[in-house]
């Protein structure tokens, strides 16, 4: 048996190049005003990580409030742009599931952009942000009564309605308050998307939404969709604004969004030839991807919006329907890049794994596979768990000159999967005491954080202008213990 130690590893993916230089920065996965300073530690915004560290302890989600405001900003003018001539531009709602506090709801608002919640959670945040009501929708397969409540106290903008169940429910609370709810309904058109490709299937064989294919349960000869219009129409306590769909997440290209937007205006058409019932409004849902590895390549806002404003402009011209008000519902895509997660390396260990040889008929080869531990892990982003997500990382507190080394980062919980970057080319001599940073933490990590194993969730600081400070704050052992009844009820 022989031992290789060559820069290129084999137990790599095939994706996955040895960077030339280990200390640069490859741009599309970090915020903007994330460099090396001089000293040849990675800074935000002029503010070093030690620093950051010493100020506020690690695991540390970090992000720029300057890129995030970029980021809103730019879908906003991006989608106003294509869309103006067309309908007067478009509302673009962040989806609060991806990342929201209170900071953030005022951040969105001032930007000009709206607030998608899917939870009284959600609204609560909202509220507390001083979000106007009107800029508000409310999203979710199951809203409790509460929750609808909540909303109507609210005067939210739209409640995005998913089933036929629910419609009625709706309708009902609006009724029985002497109002009338504003809603939306959400449709599955049969396309799923997914990175680089979608697929256009009939069937809809998903929780969410109502289905434009084949007949509805309780109508016969009508689907779902067709059936909550009509019904829609006839509650004194719905005002239909229009339809809605989101086709899917960490989608590159605009392929499904326009067939997505075709599929929606042709039953629009249909609807409006039927029943003469005119949408003003279409919602075409969130789900742009970015950058999470040096080859994921996502498009620039305006490309998208040009695409799918052609889209939408020749299907309206070819359906003889004046255009709807359009909206889009961007989480990943504005908050994604903004943040990196910053870690403080402990253990590390490395393992010698066995490579058959290509013909088979030589001896094996073993080629070594570090282990880095750090000091979070799937608590902090259960994203490489749950959906075998990649992610990158670099060593942040200093620069290095050592070789590349073939690495997997591994939190601290008791749990084999508890991988937070799969495979990346470390430098060899990272050690215990160095930080690493792991950029495109931005959604979906605090977010679907969790206490598992008692770790504590980290806080989330704001850089702007040279300057940070929390905007949520890491929990603390008292957090983590101040729920338990057992001892205060002896
Ligand atoms: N609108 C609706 C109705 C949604 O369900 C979602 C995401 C969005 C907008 C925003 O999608 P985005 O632009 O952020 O992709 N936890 C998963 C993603 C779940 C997405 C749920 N819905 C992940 O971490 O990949």
């Amino acid at each position: 048996m022989t031992t290789e130690t060559s820069n290129v590893s084999p137990l790599a993916p095939e994706w996955l190049a040895v960077p030339e230089d280990l200390n640069v920065l490859q741009a599309p996965m970090w915020a903007a005003g994330v460099d090396r300073n001089a000293d040849g530690e990675v800074a935000i915004d002029g503010v070093a990580v030690t620093q950051l560290k010493e100020q506020f302890g690690t695991p540390l989600f970090v992000m720029s409030e300057t890129d995030f405001r970029l980021r809103a900003r730019s879908f906003k003018d991006a989608f106003d742009a294509a869309f103006a001539d067309i309908c007067g531009g478009v509302d673009v709602y962040y989806a609060g599931k991806s990342f929201l506090c209170t900071a953030v709801a005022q951040w969105v608002t001032e930007e000009g952009l709206r607030l998608d919640t899917c939870s009284g959670g959600e609204l609560a945040v909202a509220a507390r942000a001083g979000v106007p009501g009107g800029n508000l929708s409310l999203h979710g397969n199951n809203k409790s009564d509460a929750e609808i409540n909540r909303a109507l106290d609210m005067l939210v903008g739209r409640i995005v309605v998913d089933s036929l169940d629910e419609l009625e429910r709706v309708a009902r609370i609006a009724s029985s308050r002497g109002e009338t709810a504003k809603v939306m309904l959400r449709l599955t058109p049969g396309v799923h998307a997914h990175t680089h490709e979608f697929i256009a299937t009939a069937h809809e064989d998903q929780k969410f939404g109502l289905s434009m294919a084949g007949d509805s349960t309780a109508q016969q000869g009508l689907s779902a969709a067709e059936e909550a219009v009509a019904a829609a129409a006839s509650y004194p306590g719905i005002e239909l604004l229009g339809l809605h769909c989101h086709i899917g997440s960490q989608i590159f290209e605009p392929d499904g969004f326009e067939l997505a937007a075709q599929k929606l205006l042709g039953f629009q058409a249909a609807m409006q030839a039927k029943y003469s019932i005119v949408l003003p409004e279409l919602d075409l849902g969130g789900g742009y991807g970015i950058a999470y590895t040096p080859v994921d390549t996502p498009r620039p806002p305006a490309e998208i919006a040009d695409a799918m404003a052609a889209v939408v402009r020749s299907t309206c011209a070819e359906l003889g329907i004046e255009p709807p008000r359009i909206s889009i519902e961007p989480g990943r895509a504005i908050v994604g890049s903004t943040t990196f997660t910053l870690y403080e390396v402990g253990t590390r260990k490395t393992v010698r794994v066995d490579v058959e040889s290509a013909a088979g008929d030589q001896e094996n080869v073993t080629y070594p596979r570090r282990y880095v531990s750090v000091d979070g892990g799937m608590s902090d982003n259960a994203r490489p768990v749950l959906y075998d997500a990649d992610y990158s990382a670099i060593l942040a507190s200093r620069a290095s000159v050592a070789d590349p080394q073939l690495s997997r980062v591994v939190g601290k919980h008791c749990e084999s999967g508890d991988i937070v970057v799969r495979d990346v080319y470390l430098p060899a001599d990272v050690a215990a005491g160095d930080l690493l940073a792991v950029p495109g933490t931005g959604a979906y990590c605090w977010a679907l954080s969790s206490n598992y194993n008692y770790l504590a969730r980290p806080g989330v600081v704001a850089v702007r202008d040279g300057a940070a400070r929390l905007i949520v704050r890491g929990e603390t052992e008292e957090d983590l213990l101040n729920r338990d009844m057992g001892v205060a009820n002896v």
